[in-house]
C-alpha cells in the first residue's frame, strides 16, 4: 500500500499551501453555533448589481447568513446565475447540517423581494401587473389575487427566490394616501383586503414561496407623507378601529395559514407609546401572538429606517427588535455590514444574557420550518 506514505508526504505540503493561502486572506476559522444561528436570523442586502460581494459569498459560506433581500438594482440578466452562487455557499456551509441537527428541518437558504404588483415590482416587467388595488377592485377579486400570487410566485422562481415580502393588508383610508397612492392597498374596507389578499398569499404559497402580510397592525391611516423609511410616522386610531379595522385582514390571513407577518415602524400609542410596533413587546408578543394567536415567523421592515433612528444605531435597535419578539430582522441598507453588525448584536444580546435563549431557539425553529416548506 503506498497510500499512507503518499498522504503522510502530501499532507505537510498541504498544510504549508494552506497556510500560505491563509497569510494572504482574511481568517476563516470555523464559526461557534450561536454565531450560525445568529445568521439565520438576520436577512442581508447588497448594493448596485446581481452580483454579491464577495464578503457577502464569505460569509454565506461559513454559516453566517440565511438569506438575502434584493431590490430593483439586483435583478439583471444575471441575478439567476448569482443568486445560485449564494445559494451554493449556504449549501456548502455549516449552516443546513446545524439546523437539522437542531429542528430536524431541512431550511432553504432564504432570498426575497417585494413582488407586490403594479407600481412595487423589482422584477420590472414582471406579474403581477396589476397593482393590489387593481386586484381589489376587480369584478372577481378573489380571481384576481389569485392569479396575482401564482404570478409571483412564477416570476420569482424564474429568478431563484422563495419568499415574497406580500401580499400588504393596510386597509387604505384616504385616495392619495402613503399606502393608496402607489395603489399598494387592495382596499378601503377590511372585507375588500381580505377577499384578494387572501387568495393571493393562498396562491402563492401554494407554489412554494412563502409570504409575509404587511405592515402590522397597519399602516392604512398614514396620510401621503407618513413614510416611516424616512422619519418617525404616529398613527392615532383607537385600539377598537386598529382591532376592527386595520387587523381584520390578519384574521384572515392567519386562519389561512399566512407564512410571516411583517410589523409596520409606526408608533400606534393606542397600545404602546413608546415602541414603534417591531420594537414592541406589547403588539409583537401580545396582539400578535397572544390576542391573534400567530404562530408564524415575524420579521421586521427595513432596519435602516429613519422611523426607529431615534432608538440608536443598526446594533441597538435590532437587539430592541429581539427583545420585542422579532424573528427575522431585515437589514435591507445594500450594505454588508449593516446586516453583520446587527448579526454580532444578537450573538452578544445571547452571551450577555440580554436575549432570551428560550426565545432565541424557538424563533430558530420557526425560522428553519418556514425555509424547509419553500422551494429550494
Ligand atoms: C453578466 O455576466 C457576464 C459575464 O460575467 C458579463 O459579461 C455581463 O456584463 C453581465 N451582465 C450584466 C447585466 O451584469
Ligand atoms: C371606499 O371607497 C368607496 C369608493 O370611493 C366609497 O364609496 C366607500 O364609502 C369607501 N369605504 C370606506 C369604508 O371608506
Ligand atoms: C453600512 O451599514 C453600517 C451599519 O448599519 C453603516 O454604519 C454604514 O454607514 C453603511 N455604509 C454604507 C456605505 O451604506
Amino acid at each position: 500500500m503506498h497510500l499512507p506514505r503518499l498522504t503522510s508526504l502530501l499532507l505537510p505540503l498541504q498544510l504549508a499551501a494552506a497556510a500560505a493561502a491563509a497569510a494572504s486572506q482574511p481568517p476563516r476559522g470555523r464559526c461557534n453555533d450561536v454565531d450560525i444561528l445568529a445568521g439565520q436570523h438576520v436577512v442581508y442586502s447588497w448594493a448596485a448589481s446581481s452580483a454579491p460581494p464577495q464578503e457577502l459569498l464569505d460569509l454565506t459560506r461559513q454559516g453566517l447568513v440565511g438569506g438575502v433581500i434584493l431590490f430593483g438594482e439586483n435583478m439583471d440578466a444575471n441575478t439567476t446565475t448569482n443568486v445560485a452562487r449564494l445559494k451554493a455557499a449556504y449549501d456548502a456551509s455549516p449552516a443546513p447540517g446545524l439546523l437539522r441537527r437542531l429542528t430536524g428541518r431541512r431550511a432553504h437558504f432564504f432570498v426575497s423581494t417585494d413582488q407586490e404588483g403594479g407600481y412595487v415590482r423589482r422584477i420590472a416587467g414582471a406579474e403581477p401587473k396589476l397593482s393590489a388595488k387593481l386586484m381589489g377592485s376587480a369584478p372577481d377579486p378573489a380571481a384576481a389575487g389569485k392569479a396575482g400570487g401564482e404570478g409571483a410566485a412564477a416570476a420569482l422562481k424564474q429568478f431563484l427566490h422563495n419568499v415574497n415580502l406580500a401580499p400588504v393588508l393596510d386597509v387604505f383610508r384616504e385616495a392619495g394616501d402613503f399606502i393608496d397612492f402607489k395603489e399598494r392597498s387592495f382596499g378601503n374596507s377590511s372585507a375588500q383586503v381580505v377577499a384578494a389578499a387572501v387568495p393571493f398569499l393562498a396562491a402563492q404559497q401554494a407554489a412554494g414561496v412563502a409570504g409575509a402580510a404587511k405592515h402590522f397592525p397597519g399602516l392604512g391611516a398614514a396620510p401621503h407623507d407618513a413614510n416611516t423609511d424616512l422619519q418617525p410616522v404616529t398613527l392615532t386610531q383607537s385600539l377598537g378601529e386598529l382591532r376592527d379595522v386595520d387587523m381584520k385582514p390578519y384574521e384572515a390571513a392567519i386562519a389561512a395559514g399566512i407564512d410571516m407577518v411583517m410589523t409596520s415602524w409606526a408608533l400606534y400609542p393606542a397600545l404602546d407609546a413608546k415602541y414603534p410596533s417591531g420594537l414592541s413587546r406589547k403588539w409583537v408578543q401580545g396582539e400578535l401572538r397572544g390576542r391573534l394567536g400567530f404562530r408564524g415567523v415575524t420579521i421586521t421592515d427595513a432596519m435602516e429606517a429613519g422611523a426607529i433612528a431615534p432608538f440608536g444605531d443598526a446594533a441597538a435597535t435590532g437587539l430592541l427588535a429581539k427583545k420585542a419578539g422579532m424573528d427575522i430582522l431585515l437589514a435591507s441598507q445594500r450594505n454588508v455590514t449593516q446586516g453583520d453588525v446587527i448579526r454580532k448584536a444578537i450573538v452578544r444580546g445571547l452571551k450577555s444574557g440580554a436575549l432570551d435563549h428560550k426565545e432565541f431557539d424557538a424563533a430558530t425553529r420557526r425560522i428553519a420550518e418556514m425555509r424547509s416548506k419553500i422551494v429550494a
